[in-house]
């Protein structure tokens, strides 16, 4: 197994700090020596990637690198008396793809406690389908019902609601009885954002509202937002008394221009949420409803599948906001 060869899609950066990705052949002897080698059958293009893939430091510190923050697959070897040979696992976040070799190859090896036994009742390509950015959406649809929040309160808003986080949560939330505003920036994807249940579309300029006011016409029950800056500080000005705003990425900004109005006046939440670290148990509850009660029927509809040589491509749509939908890596094929 040592000497076994497989594929990656690694990054590396030139003389003049220019970072190029080629599909290159590794062997499972060069990989961090680890406690479980994952032979890797599906992974999933996250938005950390386009960033790890592009030389941004504060994801990936060291190149020649292999990115890839999501892994499904079967288990290979393991050291660990948890994991045996055969097993059906995932592995996302913790430091994968990161600083530790990642998902866009056909082998990983990771410690055996960044590891997950896949559910039953869902497949291994399905785990990938939702991948991180699908993980992320549950977690702040959890987080929702979880301060209360319910369908019959009124409509429910999802920013950047094309992309992996935004699209699935659109889904997830129509699914569970949500009435489902989405806001975009394509004008060309409504029709997609409407086949995943959206009754209402919002340009990001409707979105952000009159950017002076400390507070808007209160309209929404919950909130997952995607994209920061302007558009959630909007979003957060439009809550209804007592909702609840879910922050979970910066595709636009890392800022928030907020007064404390909202908060002290209508005692509404902004919650937080993180992937990378979220703690076993959690992710074990979060992926036990997304197999089970949460079980999406419109996983297709918004997956595109591609192969390790396509990725390369599919990185750069990412970085230029081309990319709908999630995107799934096919590494299925024999190594
Ligand atoms: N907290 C966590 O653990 C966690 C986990 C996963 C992802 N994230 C973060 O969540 C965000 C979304 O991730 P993703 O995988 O869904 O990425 P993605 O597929 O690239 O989607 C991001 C979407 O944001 C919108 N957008 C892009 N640039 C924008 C801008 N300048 N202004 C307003 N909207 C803009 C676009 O949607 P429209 O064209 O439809 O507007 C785009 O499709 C990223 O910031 C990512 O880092 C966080």
């Amino acid at each position: 197994m040592e000497q076994k060869r497989f594929k990656a899609l690694v990054v590396r950066e030139d003389e003049e700090h220019q970072f190029h990705r080629s599909v290159e052949e590794r062997t499972v002897s060069e990989l961090v020596p680890g406690e479980v080698l994952i032979r890797v059958y599906f992974s999933s293009l996250n938005y950390k990637d386009v960033l790890s893939a592009h030389g941004n430091r504060g994801v990936t510190k060291n190149y020649p690198h292999t990115p890839g923050i999501d892994a499904a697959g079967v288990v290979a070897a393991s050291t660990t008396e948890q994991f045996q040979e055969g097993d059906e696992v995932i592995c996302m976040g913790y430091d994968l793809g990161m600083n530790t070799p990642g998902g866009f190859a056909e082998y990983i090896t990771v410690p055996g406690d960044w590891v997950l036994s896949k559910p039953p009742g869902i497949s291994l390509y399905e785990t990938m389908q939702i991948g991180t950015a699908g993980f992320t959406a549950a977690q702040c649809v959890e987080r929702l019902l979880a301060y209360g929040v319910r369908p019959d309160q009124g409509p429910s808003l999802v920013t950047g609601a094309t992309g992996g986080v935004g699209s699935t949560a659109v889904a997830l939330l129509t699914q569970l009885g949500f009435q489902v505003t989405a806001v975009t920036g394509k004008e060309s994807e409504h029709a997609f954002l409407q086949e995943l249940g959206a009754v209402d579309i919002l340009t990001r300029k409707q979105a952000i509202g009159r950017a002076a006011a400390a507070l808007l016409r209160e309209r929404w029950a919950g909130v997952v937002d995607t994209v920061g800056g302007d558009v959630l500080a909007g979003a957060v000005k439009a809550t209804q008394y007592s909702g609840v705003v879910a922050c979970c990425g910066n595709a636009a900004s890392g800022d928030l221009p907020l007064t404390v109005y909202p908060f002290i006046l209508r005692g509404i939440s902004l919650v937080g949420i993180d992937s990378a670290r979220c703690p076993m148990g959690r992710r074990e509850e979060i992926w036990q409803e997304l197999a089970g009660n949460w079980r999406l029927s419109m996983l297709d509809g918004l997956t595109t599948r591609i192969v390790l040589d396509q990725l390369d491509q599919y990185i750069g749509d990412m970085l230029a906001g081309k990319t709908k939908g999630r995107i799934v890596v096919d590494l299925e094929g024999a190594a």
